[in-house]
């Protein structure tokens, strides 16, 4: 336990701010009967409850779980007008710590607020399965949709759809004045623009999301797990997806990840792959036979259909480790060779870190992702004007660097911390070093490191515009000085 102290002395706010949050929690629990949670009570504890552990060992002086909108009004009026420090939790798989608690401060806990809506008409959704149409949102059933749907959401269906921030048809939000509004493609655009891959944190509560569905029936999987030692030709099939086979397929996704496993032997490279209309279980779809070629032997071949939420399912994640996530994004290049020299980078990322692991006789496992963005993709996010990430079909296909580690040790968090920092900085280098236009620097929000400029990479004029969005909608910077955790413009 000892450890733990540095981070959390590091993370404790200031006395002054410490005594408002008291207070606040006191006014909170008059306004909110029951719906305020105290230290030292179950109820703290099941609501203390995250994905990563850095994120669980942060103590809030109370969290808030409010029921409605009315509920969530009369929290941020309180908040706002004692200057209390707060933030707010949805799926709470946010990797950092702080990403979504708050030390000493109050942490509104959205867990009880149904955010997702369905309509009449069946064209607007809440979630993947009852009804048996799906939405785009995320690709495990645990992660909320909330933060995953407010950074950008890459799903199953974003060849076609785009992510799921360009699937939402309107935004239910509360300003930092304790009104709501509402932000769609009729009613305060410049809004609705914004929190379509913005985050939520410098506009509003987001407190109802109304999503586009469509009818799914079953989608074709297969997770591929081969050796390492096959990275070169499954890195050149992965680039060659990404520069034309995807956007001739639009209903085929797919992600690809190396990561070293002791138990496995050592390298292993893991090919997921995903197609929404393809129901042949004897040849693959045409998009991913290179993958499926007989003379590249798998460790694993789990292939069946299946659908949404059984899939969603298998590719959950087991919380309780120590977590973190850094990316950006290069440019696709006229040859796989930028993707392939990031490997032996990622080698000595590993040894690193494998190193430090032993010394303290604790574990860690590092992956590098691969996720595409195709130009279909990019063509699709320009729908209702476009969102705010700033990706565009001019720049691309693109793709993104994504490095996750999971550890058990706090020990090792600055090490694990820097060795991500720094090979980061190794692929930015190493993309702006190649053909021009290689780099491109976009920061996917979601799988981002605390300390990575995310709002940079979305380019300076989208960045100039959502700073005016923000103090348009908290015009006297209350969430701007009070809402903590996550990215800030
Ligand atoms: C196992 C796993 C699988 C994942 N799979 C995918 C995937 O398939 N595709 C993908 O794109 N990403 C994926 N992610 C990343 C995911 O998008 C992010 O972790 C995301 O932040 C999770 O949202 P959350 O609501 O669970 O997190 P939280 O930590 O609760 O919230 C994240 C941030 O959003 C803010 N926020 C949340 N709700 C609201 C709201 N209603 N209004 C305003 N602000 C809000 C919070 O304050 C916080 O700053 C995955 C993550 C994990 C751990
Ligand atoms: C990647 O493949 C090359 C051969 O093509 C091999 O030398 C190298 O060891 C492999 N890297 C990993 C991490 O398996
Ligand atoms: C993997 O399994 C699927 C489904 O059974 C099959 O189509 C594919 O050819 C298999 N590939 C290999 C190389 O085993
Ligand atoms: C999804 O598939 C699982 C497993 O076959 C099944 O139990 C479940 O009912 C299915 N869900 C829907 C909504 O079809
Ligand atoms: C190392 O960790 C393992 C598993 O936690 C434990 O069983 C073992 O006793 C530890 N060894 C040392 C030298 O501390």
């Amino acid at each position: 336990m000892t450890q733990l102290w540095p981070v959390l002395l590091a993370l404790a706010l200031p006395a002054a701010a410490t005594s408002n949050c008291a207070k606040a929690c006191d006014a909170l629990a008059s306004a909110l009967p029951d719906l305020v949670i105290f230290p030292n009570s179950p109820a703290y504890n099941s609501h203390n409850n995250y994905w990563s552990a850095r994120q669980a060992e942060l103590f809030p002086a109370c969290f808030v779980a409010p029921n409605t909108a009315q509920d969530v009004a009369k929290a941020v009026k309180i908040l706002t007008s004692q200057n209390a420090p707060f933030t707010v939790k949805a799926g709470g798989h946010t990797a950092f710590e702080g990403g979504s608690i708050i030390q000493d401060g109050v942490t509104l806990d959205l867990a009880n607020l149904n955010t997702i809506t369905v309509s009449a008409d069946r064209k607007t959704v809440s979630r993947s399965n009852p009804l048996g149409l799906a939405v785009v949102g995320g690709r495990s059933s645990t992660v909320g949709v909330s933060g995953l749907t407010l950074g950008g959401g890459i799903s199953y269906f974003s060849g076609t759809k785009g992510w799921a921030c360009d699937n939402v048809r309107n935004y239910e939000v509360m300003l930092s004045s304790g009104q709501i509004a509402d932000a769609s493609p009729r009613v305060n655009r410049d809004l609705y623009w914004a929190l379509r891959g913005g985050g939520g944190s410098n506009f509003g509560i987001v407190t109802r999301f109304d999503l586009v569905s469509f009818d799914q029936g079953d989608l074709w999987a297969s997770q591929r797990i081969y050796s390492g030692a096959l990275n070169k030709t499954l890195i050149s099939l992965m680039h060659g997806l990404l520069v034309e086979g995807l956007a001739a397929d639009p209903a085929a996704h797919t992600y690809f990840v190396m990561t070293n496993a002791p138990e496995l032997g050592g390298y292993v490279a893991l090919s997921d792959q995903f197609h929404a209309t393809h129901s042949d279980l004897v040849f693959p779809p045409a998009v991913f036979a290179g993958f499926h070629d007989a003379a590249l032997p798998t460790l694993v071949n789990h292939t069946r259909l299946s659908n949404v939420s059984t899939l969603s399912r298998d590719i959950e994640q087991a919380g309780g480790k120590r977590q973190t996530w850094w990316d950006t994004t290069v440019a696709a290049t006229a040859t796989p060779d930028l993707l392939l020299d990031i490997v032996p980078l990622f080698e000595e990322l590993v040894a690193r870190l494998f190193a430090a692991a032993a010394a303290d006789n604790s574990t860690v496992s590092p992956y590098l992702i691969y996720q595409a963005i195709s130009s279909n993709i990019l063509e699709a996010m320009r729908v209702n004007g476009g969102n705010a990430l700033g990706l565009k079909p001019e720049d691309g296909p693109v793709m993104i660097v994504q490095l996750t580690v999971e550890w058990s040790s706090a020990a090792l968090d600055e090490v694990v911390e820097t060795g991500l920092k720094e090979l980061i900085g190794k692929v930015d280098a190493l993309a702006a070093s190649r053909a021009a236009g290689s780099k491109n620097g976009y920061i996917y929000m979601n799988y981002a490191g605390k300390t990575q400029d995310v709002y940079a990479g979305y380019g300076q004029e989208n960045q100039a515009r959502l700073r005016r969005v923000a103090s348009k909608y908290d015009s006297r910077g209350k969430f701007r000085k009070l809402w903590k955790g996550y990215f800030k413009l």
